[in-house]
Formats: C-alpha cells, structure tokens, sequence
C-alpha cells in the first residue's frame, strides 16, 4: 500500500525555548527565511506525500495561520510588485492537503500521534517531528528514502543516526539484530536510556514510517520515560509482532529543538542562502579566539 499520509506532531511547549515560545510554537521560529516546520511539510511533498495532518495544542493558532491563504497581504505584495516574496507566500498554501487535529493534554509524542488515528485510517503512514530539519540536497529527501525501504521490505522504518554513547539519553536506541549496510533489523527500542544501558549506538531520528497497527499499540501504552506515552514503547510492543527496520539515512540532520542546535542551523543553512557569500564574510571576520 502506498504511504500518502504523514503526520507531524507539534502541539509541544517548546519548553527549551521559553520565553519565546510562549505564545508561539516552537515550530514557528524561523531557521533563515521560513518556520521549522516548513522544513518538514516540504520535505514530505518532495516525497509523494499527499495528505499532511499536523497535531497542534488546543488554542493555538499560528501553525494553522500559516498553511492558510493571507488575501490581504498577498494584495498588497502584488501591489507594490513583490512578485518573488508574493510567489513563496503562495507556494506555502499550495502543498496538498493539510489538516489539523487538535491534542488537548500534552501527554507525549506517542499520544500526539494517536490524535491523528482517525484522520490516518487503516493505512501505512509517516511521522516527521519537525525539530529534526532533514536535508539531502539534490537526492531524495529522507522520508522519500524511508518509503523506498518500506515498499521494498513491507515493514514499519524508522530513521536512524549513530551517535556517540554520551548522547544515548537524548534519543530512542534501537537494538539491532541484523544489520546489512544501511538496513537495520530492530528486535528492541529503549527510550532514552544512559549510556551503560544503551543496547547500541543507533539512534532514531524524527522520521517513521508505521504500520497502522501502532495506533492498537499506542492505545494500551503506559507512560514511559518523562511520565509521558512514549511513540518508542509503542514501537517496541510493534516489533514483537511486525518487522519493524531501521534505515541509516543519507542527508544531513540539524537538530532545530534545543538552543544551540537551532543557533548551529541557522548559520549551516545561513552558508547554503541567498545571502551566503555576505554571511561567510561575516562568520570569518568575528574574533573567534578564546
Ligand atoms: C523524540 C523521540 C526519540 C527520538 C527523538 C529524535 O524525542 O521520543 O525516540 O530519538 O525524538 O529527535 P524528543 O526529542 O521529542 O524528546
């Protein structure tokens, strides 16, 4: 079955980044000239996604401002000649479908994916968390890659990076069983672990494509690491009973949900900008010495 659906999960508090996530998602605060989640609903259109159902907390409305048309400020562009400003205001509605549901409790990532069950329905579908920024300049993009596995295999795929074993506790670790070049067969997920107990140095990355099979799991999964419900332990109960792969992706990964890794962004994709030459100029003018 074709994956055209793709569900991203941004009804977070953005508690890294208060106060300046207070009244603005995370996941409007640029990276150079768009908002991160941008990054993530062009990545999914790049690859074949037809359908894009973005969970967002109850009351807040600027992610869905931002997908919808803005007659007035299109005017006004057309107006004054802003042709190339007024074309990237447009190309934002014109992505597909987009739909919203709302996630009234903040009670995890596992339970933001499950607000999107009935919109999904009974079909293979992809998770983007839109902190990971995922490039792959002039290759397919990472979601492209991991429905590539996914047709060829015919199991869930999940995104996974090797990290260093201090950094473990930040991420879901896989425990592989098999390994074949970038294919990996995973038997168990732990979420977070320390370093001691990391089962391996894999790591999961904001990309999954799932069976529908793990929204019965998510329904029955208990609060897990953080006191939240884990999409992690959903994806353990799923690998007991489905082939669940993983797949070390090409591209590059910038972390856009902690301070320094949205700072750390903004000047990787500052460098690939319109404005990288002026940029560069001014990163190799700063006094850098200690
Ligand atoms: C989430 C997932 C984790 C994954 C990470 C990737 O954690 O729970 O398994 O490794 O995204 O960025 P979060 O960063 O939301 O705490």
């Amino acid at each position: 079955m074709r994956v055209r659906k793709a569900v991203i999960p941004a009804a977070g508090f953005g508690t890294r980044f208060l106060p300046a996530t207070k009244a603005v998602p995370k996941e409007m605060l640029p990276l150079v000239d768009r908002p991160i989640i941008q990054y993530a609903v062009e990545e999914a259109v790049a690859s074949g996604i037809e359908q894009i159902i973005i969970v967002i907390a109850s009351g807040r409305s600027a992610i869905e401002e931002h997908f919808d048309s803005h007659p007035a400020l299109e005017r006004w562009l057309e107006d004054r000649g802003q042709i190339e400003l007024l074309r990237a205001v447009r190309r934002i509605t014109e992505v597909g479908t987009i739909a919203f549901v709302h996630q009234k409790e903040q009670l995890g990532l596992g339970h933001a994916v499950l607000m999107a069950k009935e919109l999904v329905g009974d079909e293979p579908f992809a998770v983007m968390l839109p902190d990971d920024v995922m490039l792959n300049p002039g290759g397919t993009p990472v979601t492209g890659q991991l429905i590539e596995q996914y047709s060829a295999h015919r199991g869930s795929v999940i995104a996974l990076h090797r990290v260093s074993r201090e950094d473990t506790s930040r991420y879901g670790i896989v425990a592989p069983l098999r390994e074949e070049h970038r294919l990996v067969e995973i038997g168990d997920l732990v979420e977070k672990p320390p370093p001691d107990e990391a089962p391996s140095d894999l790591a999961v990355l904001g990309r999954y494509i799932l069976s529908p099979k793990i929204f019965d799991k998510l329904e029955t999964t208990q609060r897990g690491a953080g006191g939240e419900i884990q999409l992690t332990d959903a994806l353990r109960a799923l690998a007991r009973e489905q082939p669940v792969f993983g797949y070390r992706f090409e591209g590059v990964r910038h972390d856009a949900g902690t301070r320094l890794g949205w700072l750390k962004a903004n000047v990787a994709l500052s460098l690939e900008s319109d404005e990288a030459d002026e940029f560069r100029a001014y990163v190799r003018s700063l006094d850098l010495r200690d």
